[in-house]
């Protein structure tokens, strides 16, 4: 891999939340630092709400390339950069912050990519073009992995969502091709989809799990849980055992981190197994192999 980044200049990147330092973000894109020889350096900046927009204006001024953006400043920082892209437009939140050559800001989000690649590095053989798919939850990650399925041609997105009022906003958002099914419902929203996403925070470490029925869903469908603490959950668990193909939230983590170098440093690192042992090593130490209540 060429490496393109300036020798002259160390470089730097963060991600800016509040809480911060639970983030994986570090982790990775320093694994990444090192494992290319670049001098330069990713770090956890806490920023408390209200601060965002001094934070990234300061970005430029400070020598970094760009920043990850996550919990709670997705939105306000996508109204703190000078331009957006469409995803970002559409969802209404950005991930990424890019630094430009003339210091001006530029916002993406990347949440869908890493939804996508982790599909297909995962699954490879699985097509979404024409597939019907069921994602359980409405909120940012939900819209996130929305935009990704249209994106992808899939044939219809039914939402269920304990708020009925949220999966209807997601329909005015997308369109018809998303069909809203209530929460009461959701088990039957299963039927007959190839995909099965989970973008609620169900299944989190200190969150009650899933109750789907995994045993009477088609064997064949794929099930994604966007959660990735724990790295597997017992949605991913108890699908695995039942046979069915499975994508992990810690992939889509990992997925979305070569999108945002491109973006700062020209190149695309890679996500390998090491990689993600790494990470889910680090994340079982924190959490165990898959401590939540139940
Ligand atoms: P994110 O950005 O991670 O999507 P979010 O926007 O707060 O976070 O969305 C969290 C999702 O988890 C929502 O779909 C939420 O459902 P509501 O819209 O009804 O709040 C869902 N969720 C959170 N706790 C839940 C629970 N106990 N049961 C079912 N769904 C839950």
């Amino acid at each position: 891999m060429v490496v393109t980044v300036d020798p002259e200049k160390f470089a730097l990147a963060a991600v800016i939340g509040w809480p911060i330092m639970h983030s994986r973000s570090p982790l990775m894109h320093n694994f990444w630092m090192k494992q290319l020889g670049i001098s330069g350096r990713y770090l956890p900046i806490a920023i408390k709400p209200g601060k965002v927009v001094d934070a990234l204006r300061a970005l430029p001024g400070l020598g970094f390339s760009g920043c990850n953006v996550t919990i709670p400043h997705k939105m306000v920082a996508k109204d703190s950069v000078d331009d957006v892209d469409d995803a970002a437009d559409k969802m209404g939140a950005i991930s990424c912050v890019v630094v430009r050559e003339d210091s001006s800001l530029f916002g993406t989000n990347n949440d869908w990519i890493g939804f996508l690649r982790n599909l297909e590095y995962s699954l490879p053989k699985f097509v979404l073009k024409d597939r019907y798919v069921t994602v359980m939850g409405a909120g940012g990650a939900a819209r996130a992995v929305c935009y990704g399925l249209i994106k992808s041609q899939v044939k219809k997105i039914t939402v269920v969502n304990q708020t009925l009022n949220k999966s209807k906003l997601l329909q005015r958002l997308y369109g018809d091709i998303i069909c809203v099914r209530s929460w009461e419902n959701r088990n039957a929203a299963l039927e007959g989809s190839s995909l099965i996403v989970n973008a609620t925070s169900l299944g989190m470490v200190g969150m009650r799990d899933h109750d789907i029925p995994i045993e009477a869903i088609d064997q064949n469908a794929v099930v994604y849980d966007i959660v990735y603490t724990p790295s597997e959950t017992n949605l991913i668990r108890r699908a695995s055992v039942n046979g069915n193909p499975t994508c992990t939230g810690l992939g889509m983590l990992l997925h979305q981190g070569p999108v945002a170098w491109k973006h700062w440093f020209g190149i695309e690192p890679l996500v390998t197994n090491e990689l993600y042992d790494l990470v889910r090593r680090n994340l079982e130490a924190e959490y165990g192999p898959g401590k939540t209540i139940v």
